[in-house]
């Protein structure tokens, strides 16, 4: 049995509208009352304008045995200043934030966002106590070219080189990290049990190897890529694989209040 709380995280990416977010947010309270699900942890990574919303339905049905981080889908390294369209650690918190998401591949890909920003922004998240959700992954491309391990590395180590540097304790403070491969996002096609676990147990040992066996631990790893509650239970199913970040099933809440109930 691990000792990890799991944590079932939702990136509804640029998607849902205001009457939609409502009936999501009126459908996923009322099933969450009914669920029996307790001992774990849920997110939801809305579009920045629906935070407010979420933050204020969300609260209600969080308890202490199913608590609800609420946060943005990213966030800029500084605290303030000109930088049209962006939002800060600072903001996301002072709007009742608790989480944010970390250079996920799509921001990678569309903002072309390096490991240096990515690391920069979990520090900025980690100066202001919000949960970064740190998302890794290889394109099919570098998977087929044998570069999986070497891509989680650099990333990986990039983060934790970064934040352990301005950490005065040397300790790796609370960070999640996702492993999504971008060739599984979006596309159905799931990673195997078997793959995810691999890479899971890869980014485990450089945790270890960066910060320490308590760290590598006390670390969540999530498997973000076509989630669904027909391939959620063999996955959860890997000693590694302590949740998931979930796109495309967790715009249907039916679909997500289902993967809770079956892993959580
Ligand atoms: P899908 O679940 O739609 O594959 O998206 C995964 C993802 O990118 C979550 O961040």
């Amino acid at each position: 049995m691990t000792e990890r709380t799991r944590l079932f995280a939702a990136n509804w990416k640029m998607n849902l509208e205001a009457a939609q977010v409502d009936q999501y947010l009126a459908r996923f309270t009322a099933g969450l009352r009914e669920s029996a699900s307790n001992g774990i942890e849920l997110a939801f990574y809305p579009s920045a304008i629906w935070l407010e919303r979420l933050l204020r339905e969300l609260t209600q049905v969080s308890s202490a045995g199913r608590s609800i981080f609420i946060g943005g889908q990213d966030l800029h390294p500084e605290s303030a200043g000109a930088h049209t369209g962006d939002l800060s650690g600072e903001q996301l918190v002072s709007a009742g934030c608790t989480s944010v998401l970390c250079g996920h591949s799509e921001r990678r890909q569309d903002h072309g966002e390096d490991d240096q920003l990515v690391a920069a922004k979990t520090e900025a998240a980690l100066r202001v106590g919000l949960l970064p959700v740190v998302c890794v992954g290889e394109s099919l491309e570098q998977r087929e070219g044998g570069q999986t391990k070497d891509v989680l590395q650099r990333q990986v180590s990039t983060i934790l080189e970064t934040v352990l540097r301005t950490t005065e304790t040397q300790q790796l403070p609370p960070i999640v990290i996702a492993y999504e491969p971008i060739w599984a996002i979006g596309t159905g096609r799931t990673a195997t049990p078997d793959l995810a676990q691999d890479a899971h147990a890869a980014i485990r040992e450089l945790i270890r190897t960066a910060a320490g066996v308590e760290a590598a631990r006390a670390t969540r790893l999530l498997y973000g890529g076509s989630v669904k509650p027909g391939n959620c239970e063999e996955l959860i199913a890997e000693e590694d694989v302590d949740g998931f970040l979930i796109g495309g099933a967790s715009l249907d809440p039916d679909s997500f209040l289902d993967i809770i109930s079956r892993c959580g």
